[in-house]
């Protein structure tokens, strides 16, 4: 069964500027998530190179989501969980 991806930078930047909280999204998702979402870290993904983004970056089945909490990746998640979009 294909699972949806959620790919968190854990670069340096993106953890100074918020992520450090990010890596308990596991412990966050509710049980009836846990055997759909694949969560993985990434070193740098590049995107705190652009200017324009806002750090931290989160990836989810691979749309972008910056300024990421907790919160913001559950919000996107229960998104694409409903309408059934998945990694190719
Ligand atoms: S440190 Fe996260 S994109 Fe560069």
């Amino acid at each position: 069964m294909k699972k949806h991806t959620v790919v968190i930078c854990t670069g340096t930047l993106c953890h100074v500027l918020g992520g450090s909280e990010l890596p308990s999204l596991g412990q966050s998702l509710p049980e009836a998530w846990r055997d759909l979402v694949n969560i993985k870290g990434s070193p740098c993904m590049g995107y705190c190179k652009d200017g324009a983004m806002q750090p931290p970056f989160v990836e989810v089945n691979g749309e972008l989501i910056q300024e990421a909490s907790v919160s913001k990746v559950l919000d996107c998640l229960e998104k694409h969980i409903a309408h059934g979009t998945k990694e190719k």
